[in-house]
């Protein structure tokens, strides 16, 4: 196991269960202290208990659709560390609807999760950034090609690509890099949730790589993003997809 986060203080917002505590389990695996968010206590207690990470792991609940939850979670983050060295902004939500039937408050919930709680996480944690800090924004593999249902969901996760680019541009000179990540069929809560079992066989005959993503798999690209093995990656997006975008070109 390489130790490439040594001493290192990283952010995962929505870290209470699939690719965000995928992501701390590596981070911590490889010497970082992590700082968990979500939204529910037990969860968070849950999510503490299984990574087992000692006085390295802070959890702090909170929704990062609520700029007053993240100033807490910042001023906290200020005390305990003094800074952040990693922002894994990945809370996120799904929502696959028929074009026609998406509703103002499924508008309002997903832009707020995906796009508004993205945007004043990193716009809040900003003055913590060590100058050369990685961001990394879970995007999806939805915001590449036409998947029909997921007009809402993949607007969303296009706008916080392209904010992963704009960063890129605008923190760049103070040695910030800012990318993103787009996972496919990753088999988490989220999938379960919005992929019923009888359709898991057509979803994976459309992989290449002929069978689902694990959280690791994400969470494996994410800390090469974060780390300095990415020193010269900077406003890129890393489709970790097991080919599913590449095979429908
Ligand atoms: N699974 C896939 O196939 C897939 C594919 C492409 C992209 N993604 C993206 O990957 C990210 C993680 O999803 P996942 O698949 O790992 O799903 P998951 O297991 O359901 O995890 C979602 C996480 O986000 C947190 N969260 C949701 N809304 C939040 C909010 N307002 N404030 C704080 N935390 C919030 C949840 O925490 P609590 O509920 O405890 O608050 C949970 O920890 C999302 O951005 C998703 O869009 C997933």
């Amino acid at each position: 196991m390489t130790h490439r986060f040594d001493g290192k203080i990283a952010l995962i917002t929505g870290g209470t269960s699939g690719i965000g505590l995928a992501t701390a389990d590596r981070l911590l695996a490889e010497g970082a202290h992590v700082i968990l968010t979500g939204r529910d206590k037990p969860r968070l207690d849950a999510a503490v208990e299984r990574l087992a990470g000692g006085d390295r792991v802070l959890p702090v609940r909170g929704d990062t659709t609520s700029l007053r939850d993240l100033d807490a979670l910042t001023s906290e983050i200020g005390v305990r560390y003094g800074r952040l060295d990693v922002v894994f902004a990945n809370a996120g939500t799904a929502l696959f609807q028929p074009f026609g039937a998406v509703t103002e408050a499924d508008f309002d919930h997903v832009m707020a999760t995906n796009v508004k709680g993205v945007f004043f996480t990193l716009q809040k944690t900003l003055p913590l950034l060590s100058d050369r800090a990685a961001i990394v924004i879970n995007a999806s593999w939805a915001l590449h090609r036409g998947l029909a249902g997921a007009d809402l969901y993949a607007a969303s996760k296009a706008a916080v690509h392209n904010l992963a680019r704009t960063l890129a541009a605008e923190l760049g000179p103070r040695g910030i890099r800012v990318n993103s990540v787009s996972p496919g069929y990753i088999e988490t809560p989220m999938f379960h949730e919005h992929i019923p079992a009888q359709a898991h066989p057509a979803v994976v005959a459309a992989v290449p790589s002929a069978r689902l993503g694990t959280a690791g798999d994400v969470a494996d690209a994410v800390a090469f993003l974060a780390s300095d093995d990415a020193s010269y990656v900077n406003g890129q997006d890393l489709i970790v997809d097991g080919g599913l975008v590449a095979a429908a070109r």
